[in-house]
């Protein structure tokens, strides 16, 4: 099968990559896990970051099917709606996500207003679905550990989307420590997509560098060779006993408030009350 076509657009305030890959120029497309700009000192929400691939759709006269998000994100509010309003397209997300809005719906307390059923997206994938983006196949991986309900997406067995469960080699790995994470499953969940072909692309959701440039792409090969956190030869409890100790230095996301409280919501800001002002919560001592 060809490659994709892919074009990656990063948002410098959360250093996270969205994507929008399709078949050919004209044709169809995804869109994978687009960033809502938000500034937590005014609580204003912005589309600029959202626009541009908005405007990328439109300018490769692209049919857009697909909204993808590879998990509920604790670091960026989702764009989902917005790039829907504008392109239409379906919004998905893991099925394990009402496992996520288990949890969430008790921290925030939302049990009267958000069912954790996964029916506020358009659909939910189970591991191991085939779809197709024109002519694009995409094959759903569950890859759970940083959450329990994180997803890849693997185009055309020639490229995957790893979301949060492998960074750039020189970064590692995503923490494991939210609720419902595990290092011991995202060690397994790692070593599925390091069983792909050597020459797969790997596409990062974020990149945090450190005397380079932001990039959003490594390959298998790269990753078994130079991962500093799961290269070949490193144990699962040798990685386990890394990832929770560095862990237990993380600081809490900046943005991990407002954000799960939208993502759950497959990225639809809280209803708003009977004079139309939406309001998030913030609950005290429960992170
Ligand atoms: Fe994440």
């Amino acid at each position: 099968m060809s490659q994709p076509c892919v074009r990656a657009f990063l948002d410098q305030d959360s250093e996270t990559f969205s994507y929008v890959i399709y078949d050919h120029s004209g044709g169809r497309a995804a869109v994978i896990d687009p960033v809502l700009d938000f500034n937590y000192h005014s609580g204003r929400t912005a589309t600029t970051t959202a626009q541009q691939l908005v405007d990328f759709v439109r300018e490769q006269s692209l049919t857009l099917e697909w909204i993808l998000e590879t998990h509920a994100h604790a670091d960026h509010l989702s764009a989902a709606p917005f790039i829907q309003q504008q392109l239409g397209g379906r919004i998905a997300i893991g099925e394990h996500i009402r496992d996520v809005q288990g949890i969430f719906q008790r921290v925030f307390g939302l049990e009267k207003e958000l069912l954790p059923d996964g029916s506020q997206f358009d659909y939910l994938f189970h591991d191991g679905e085939q779809f197709s983006v024109g002519e694009l196949t995409v094959r759903v991986m569950h890859v759970p550990g940083h959450t329990p309900a994180d997803v890849a997406y693997v185009v055309n067995e020639q490229a995957v989307f790893a979301g949060d469960t492998l960074f750039m080699p020189d970064v590692g790995t995503a923490r494991c420590d939210f609720p419902g994470g595990s290092a011991e499953r995202l060690y397994q969940s790692v070593q599925q997509l390091l069983a792909l072909p050597d020459g797969t692309d790997i596409y990062v959701c974020h990149d945090y560098p450190k005397g380079r440039e932001h990039e959003c792409r490594t390959t298998v090969a790269q990753q078994k060779q130079h991962n500093i956190h799961v290269h070949d030869g490193i144990s699962q409890d040798a990685f386990v006993t890394m990832r929770n100790e560095r862990d237990a230095t993380l600081a809490v996301p900046r943005l991990i408030v407002p954000s799960i409280q939208v993502n759950i919501r497959a990225g639809h800001l809280p209803e708003p009350d009977e004079q139309g002002r939406r309001y998030l919560k913030v609950p005290l001592n429960r992170l």
